[in-house]
């Protein structure tokens, strides 16, 4: 079955910076159909190649989830010249909305979050994205999305940088509740991968914010020069 009638679509139920997503119907099943749009001030062909690229990747990284155990929307189809995947529509509350309404039941989340991720990591698969808007949740269970800049042999870096990206997502909208939140994620994480891994990862993620805080403050300063 190819994806016909794109122009027929309508308006997305969501517009993000580089895909819109809509949902549809799959044979028969309530589906999202997460599509690439061209960028114009990208370089055609760069654009077609980056939208190409990050289309395959994602289904790829999704596949990889789903084989090592961790919940994502199971892919029905892909279309990469179209930048194109239609996925299983999960019907969940995302972690951000969670922490928003309920933040009482966002620590079980967290803890289930940090064994989906260690899981991954423990077979070298890292997200790229780890927000909590990234992260959706049903039943007592997390769900990941979002793979368009995940790497499937990712270094101890790129896995820190995970980490540190859901740090970050929780001090920029929950401050709040970051200690919680990640105490209970690092306690998942520690289950799968054992404490002396965490640790090493635990010290990347504070080189790579030490590094962040030091980029920042150049900046600033530069600013003041200004
Ligand atoms: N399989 C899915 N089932 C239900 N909702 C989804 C699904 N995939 C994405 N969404 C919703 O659409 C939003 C945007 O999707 P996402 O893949 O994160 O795109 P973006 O790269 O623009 O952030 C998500 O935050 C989520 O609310
Ligand atoms: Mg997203």
């Amino acid at each position: 079955m190819a994806l016909e009638g794109l122009e027929e679509l309508g308006k997305p139920h969501y517009k993000g910076a580089e895909a819109y997503l809509y949902v549809i119907e799959w044979l028969g099943r309530k589906a999202v159909l997460k599509l690439r749009i061209p960028k114009h001030y990208r370089h055609p062909l760069l654009d077609r190649r980056l939208r190409w690229r990050r289309t395959v990747n994602e289904a790829r990284a999704v596949l990889a989830a789903i084989m090592a155990g961790v919940n994502a929307p199971a892919i029905y189809y892909v279309d990469p010249v179209a930048g194109a995947i239609v996925m299983e529509y999960i019907d969940a509350v995302s972690l951000y909305e969670v922490i928003e309404k309920k933040p009482e039941a966002a620590v079980q989340y967290a803890r289930r979050l940090g064994e989906a991720v260690g899981t991954l990591h423990a077979r070298g698969i890292s997200h790229g994205d780890l927000t909590t808007s990234n992260v959706l949740t049903r039943g007592g269970d997390v769900y990941l999305i979002d793979f368009g800049l995940a790497s499937l042999k990712s270094s101890e870096r790129e896995q820190a940088v995970d980490v540190h990206l859901y740090l970050r997502s929780l001090e920029s909208t929950h401050p709040d509740h970051v200690d919680t939140m990640l105490e209970a994620f690092l306690e998942g994480y520690m289950s799968v991968r054992g404490g002396a891994v965490t640790e090493k990862i635990m010290q990347l993620v504070r080189e790579i914010r030490l590094m962040g805080r030091y980029k920042e403050e150049r900046r600033t300063a530069w600013q003041q020069e200004e």
